[in-house]
């Protein structure tokens, strides 16, 4: 009976625990002691690497006390959040949880540019990523559909290009991209004030959940050009390249922009890492360009490529000498940065395997199964996406260390939510929950603890928690044969999809 009751309250922890053991009985006296830095958890953590040392615990639940052990804050934290989860099923059984991170760095990404969900929307999700014991939220903040951060020393960011003509992205795009100003009736935008992210910093760092915003550059950035035009590439006659997604590393009006913004954004960030995109650039404007040309013969460059590794490097410069770190997309590896940089792979996994054998750090995001504004079902029943299926089973299956990759290198994995076809914060919601769940087990749970039947479970239950506390969910109890089949992608028309009953 204990046993059953367990397993049936179990159900409930997301992440799966190092270690869960049943005792007698169940709880009937919620007297929760603390104990810090206690002699034996020392020594049984003494073994594990720092960053784990950090979040472990012990919660040993029995009839009349409730003990929780850890060797910091955080590592209390993380029993409460546990304790609470397991409160959640109702009666508490007695049983004793071992606990500690598979990796550093746990995180998601939100796109805050192409659609703008505000304050109250990030503060809830952050609250359901300390329920998940993630530990990063990095904000895409500007992108060529909207920058979304007060500057000081350049407000026409805001004044002109918070706000667009067209809600949806789509919209946007086929209106010519178009962008308009606060009262305008029709404009559709917004962005947050310095205090609001400070705000954000701080409930964050009440849970244990460090911010990390992202500046993009060099391309990406259509809407710093409309605002600023000195940042775009110049022709002989002395016009701009009006309308560029990339800024011009050729200028020094550039280099004292995107200066200028760092400093005030690293202000409101004590964020370690600072990511500065340096994804997809076009570079289509660097060979036409006065300053870019002048900028390649002072350096001896023969491929306008090598532009892109000059603004990387200077800009790394600039951010390591506020005593931060930059993070960046895998393309800041093709054209050369320093080994303290740490590398994000989007584009599948070869860019983390290739960045760890050049000693960087990296954060594990590929889009195969780490994109969650990728389908997570079939088209035809799902809202408009983007990209390959990412079903809940598939992106659950996701092993982050690649053959090859050195674990050291490995910071840590991270779920990312695009929001070209995301308009609304519920639908951001819908394509979060619950395939966030999987991204925190696998950030989370030793892979031999991994069990998609056991997970599954626990993640129908988690849902219902998750519905009865406002999120806007997927529904598991509707998903197709081939979602629930795990199939890689969409597989080719025709594919026999084995029916698996037990999902
Ligand atoms: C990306 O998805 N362009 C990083
Ligand atoms: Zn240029």
């Amino acid at each position: 009976m204990n046993f059953i009751l367990a397993l049936v309250i179990f159900v409930g922890l997301i992440p799966a625990p190092v270690k869960y053991s049943d005792g007698e009985g169940v709880n009937v006296r919620q007297k929760v002691v603390v104990k810090m830095d206690g002699k034996a958890f020392r020594k049984d953590v003494s073994g594990l690497e720092p960053f784990q040392q950090k979040e472990a615990y012990r919660l040993t639940i029995s009839k009349k006390k409730i003990l929780i052990e850890a060797a910091t804050e955080e590592g209390v934290f993380r029993a409460k959040t546990s304790l609470e989860q397991l409160q959640r099923g109702g009666e508490l059984p007695c049983c004793t949880v071992f606990d500690y991170p598979r990796f550093a760095n746990r995180g998601l990404m939100i796109d805050e540019s192409r659609s703008f969900k505000g304050l109250d929307f990030l503060k809830k999700q952050v609250d359901a990523m300390a329920m998940l014991k993630l530990n990063v939220l990095h904000l895409h903040l500007d992108d060529s559909a909207g920058w979304r951060i007060q500057s000081d020393a350049f407000p026409l960011l805001t004044g002109k290009t918070a706000w667009r003509i067209g809600t949806t992205y789509t919209e946007w795009e086929q209106g010519g991209y178009r962008f308009s100003s606060e009262g305008d009736p029709l404009a559709y935008g917004g962005y947050y004030t310095k205090e609001q992210l400070r705000e954000l910093v701080k409930y964050a760092a009440e849970r244990f959940i460090t911010v990390i915003p992202e500046v993009e550059m060099p391309g990406h950035s259509m809407e710093v050009g409309y605002s600023y035009p000195e940042v775009l590439c110049q022709l002989e006659d002395g016009r701009r390249h009006t309308g560029a997604w990339d800024l011009c590393p050729g200028s020094e009006a550039t280099f004292t922009f995107l200066e200028a913004v760092l400093a005030e954004v690293m202000d409101i960030f004590p964020s370690p890492l600072i990511h500065i995109g340096g994804d997809e650039a076009t570079m289509k404007t660097w060979s036409q360009c006065v300053n870019c040309r002048r900028r390649m013969e002072e350096e001896g460059y023969t491929d306008v490529r090598q532009l892109q590794g000059y603004l990387v490097r200077r800009i790394e410069r600039f951010i390591s000498g506020k005593g931060r770190r930059i993070i960046g997309w895998d393309e800041i590896l093709e054209t050369g940065v320093p080994e303290n940089a740490v590398v994000q792979s989007w584009r599948g996994v070869s860019g983390g395997i290739k960045a760890s054998a050049a000693g960087h750090d990296v954060i594990m995001s590929p889009n195969s199964h780490c994109y969650y504004n990728y389908y997570q079902d079939l088209i035809r029943k799902e809202p408009k996406a983007v990209g390959e299926l990412v079903s809940l089973r598939f992106t659950y299956g996701y092993e982050p260390l690649a053959v090859g990759m050195d674990p050291k290198h490995l910071l840590g994995v991270q779920a990312n939510l695009w929001t070209e076809y995301i308009p609304t914060p519920q639908h951001a919601e819908y394509m979060l929950y619950p395939r966030l769940f999987a991204l925190a087990e696998t950030a989370w749970t030793p892979s031999g603890a991994k069990s998609y039947k056991a997970f599954r479970r626990r993640a129908r239950a988690l849902l219902d928690v998750f519905r009865s506390l406002g999120y806007n969910t997927f529904d598991m109890d509707t998903e197709s044969d081939l979602a629930r089949s795990g199939l890689q992608r969409f597989p080719p028309e025709g594919t026999p999809i084995p029916v698996d009953d037990e999902f």
